[in-house]
This record gives structure tokens, sequence and C-alpha cells, in this order.
């Protein structure tokens, strides 16, 4: 049996992964922005490992849940799940970077980054990231117009160099990401055609199945297929242009292998 840290797990997709990960066995540690957010999951709770505490748009606080999960221990698996979609405006956050960047991309970075290194990372991407090129002459919107829709779709191209970056430079642990489909949950809305336990299905199969078929790296999933993801995504100049500029606005630096 496994442990698996998903982050984001107070609802949506994180919470129905979280949900079926329990029903099959397996230790979950979740995770809430606040203490008064953790209540929804107090049901959960009471069958899992422990429940961390950090709102991923603060840098501090997202140091401050690495701490609290390498505190419990070393997981198998990381689902790196939370998730904002097209945010009012830029924001910016407490270290001024826009809020979609900060949550999507840059809080995977850096708990990727600092947590003890797991066997198995699950990216949460979207079919929307193949509207997302051409991002790294300003990662952080500071010259160009706000835009929420490209903002999104930029960070989950992030999502999918991310896990590939990861799949070539850590060739030990498993890195995936997934699209879970439009899927019915906050982010969603309720007139999307997938329910949530089928959207969270790709990413807990990857996470903890021992199937030969979810046993491998450096793919882009959906429904439990995988698919073709950007250009831009699979290129490995832009992979290494990505976390470079990822270390540099959070000051932290990818380990080595
Ligand atoms: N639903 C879709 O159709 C769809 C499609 C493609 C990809 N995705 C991706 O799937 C993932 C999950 O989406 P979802 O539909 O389940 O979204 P959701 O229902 O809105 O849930 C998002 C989760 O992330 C948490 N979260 C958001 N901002 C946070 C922050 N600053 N700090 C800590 N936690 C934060 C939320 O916490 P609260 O409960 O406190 O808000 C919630 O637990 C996302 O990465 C999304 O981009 C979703």
């Amino acid at each position: 049996m496994a442990i698996v840290f998903i982050t984001g797990s107070t609802d949506g997709l994180g919470r129905a992964a979280a949900q079926s990960l329990l029903e099959q066995g397996h230790q979950v540690v979740l995770h809430a922005r606040s203490a008064e957010r953790a209540t929804a999951i107090s049901e959960l709770e009471s069958h899992s490992a422990r429940v961390v505490i950090g709102d991923l748009k603060s840098a501090a606080q997202t140091r401050h849940v690495a701490d609290q999960v390498n505190a419990i221990g070393r997981m198998d698996a990381v689902i790196h799940n939370a998730g904002v979609y097209t945010e009012r405006s830029r924001g910016p956050t407490p270290e001024g970077h826009a809020t979609t960047l900060a949550i999507n991309t840059l809080a995977p970075y850096l708990l990727t980054a600092l947590m003890k290194r797991p066997d198995r990372l699950v990216y949460l991407s979207s079919g929307l990231h193949r509207g997302g090129e051409g991002s790294l002459s300003d990662l952080d919107w500071t010259r160009r117009t706000w835009d929420p829709a490209k903002a999104y779709a930029e960070s989950k191209l992030h999502m999918v160099a991310l896990a590939f970056a990861l799949a070539r430079r850590w060739p030990q642990v498993l890195s995936n990401a997934v699209d879970p489909g439009w899927a019915r949950t906050k982010m969603g809305g309720a007139g999307a055609p997938v329910g949530v336990a089928t959207g969270q299905r790709t990413q807990t199969w990857l996470a903890a199945s021992d199937d030969p078929a979810a046993l491998v790296s450096g793919r882009y999933w959906h429904d439990l297929r995988q698919q073709e993801p950007a250009h831009e995504a699979v290129d490995p100049d832009f992979q290494e242009r990505l976390l470079d500029r990822l270390g540099e606005l959070t000051g932290v630096m990818l380990p080595p292998a």
C-alpha cells in the first residue's frame, strides 16, 4: 500500500482522488489552503494519514507545506492537483507574482524541489495547455496585458514540461502529466460532461497502480491513454529554459538526480 500526497484535496478532483485511494486501502496526506478549509475534509481525515495546511499562493506557505509533508515522511507518490482557472487579475501574490503562475506553476515546482523525492510524480495539466505556447519571454506577466485564459493555458503547459523534464533529469522517478477532461467541479462547472469519479481515475492509477502500463515516465495522459502534448512541452530546450526561469523566480534550484 502506498502513501500519496495530494495538493488541493478539499474539493473537486483532488478530493475525489483522495477518496478513491483511501477506498483502495492506500494512505493519503491531504492538503487544505487553511485550517478553516480543512474542516471540509474532516470526514476523510479520520481514515487517512494527515492533513497539511498552506495557501499555495504564498511561496512562504508553500515551503511550509513541503516541511509538513517531509515531517510525515517520504511519499510514495505526489499528485500535484491544486489549481485555479481564470483569475480576474494578475494579482500579485505576497511575493509579487501573478496568482495563476504562483499556484499552478511555482507551487508544484517548489514542492517538487523541496520535498523528499517520491517514486512517482503526477502533474495535473489540461487539454487547454495547447493554447499556452510562448510564455518564456514574460512568464510572470509583468509586461503583457493580463489574459486569464492564456495565463491558465500557459500554466498547464508548464505542468507537462515540468513532468517531462523531471522524467529526463530524475530517471529513477516516474513523472507524468494528466489531462483529467472537462469535469464537474467548482472549476469545471455543473455543465461539464465528466463526473469526478472518472476525472480522478488516470491520476490515481498513475500514482498507485502496479499495472505495467502505469509504470512509465515522461508521458501525457487522458482517460488512461497516452496522448501527444503540445510541441513546446516536449522540447528539452524549452523545458530547461523553463526550469532556469522557475529557479530564478523561486530562488530554489531543482536538486540533481
Ligand atoms: N475540472 C476540470 O474540468 C479540469 C479540466 C482540466 C484540468 N483540471 C485541473 O485539475 C485540477 C483540479 O481541478 P478541479 O476541477 O478539481 O478544481 P476545484 O474543484 O476548483 O478544486 C481545486 C482544489 O485546489 C485547491 N486550491 C486552489 N487554490 C489553492 C491555493 N491557493 N492554495 C491551496 N489550495 C488551493 C482548492 O481549495 P479550496 O477548496 O479551498 O478552493 C481545491 O481543493 C486543477 O489543477 C485543474 O487545473 C480541471
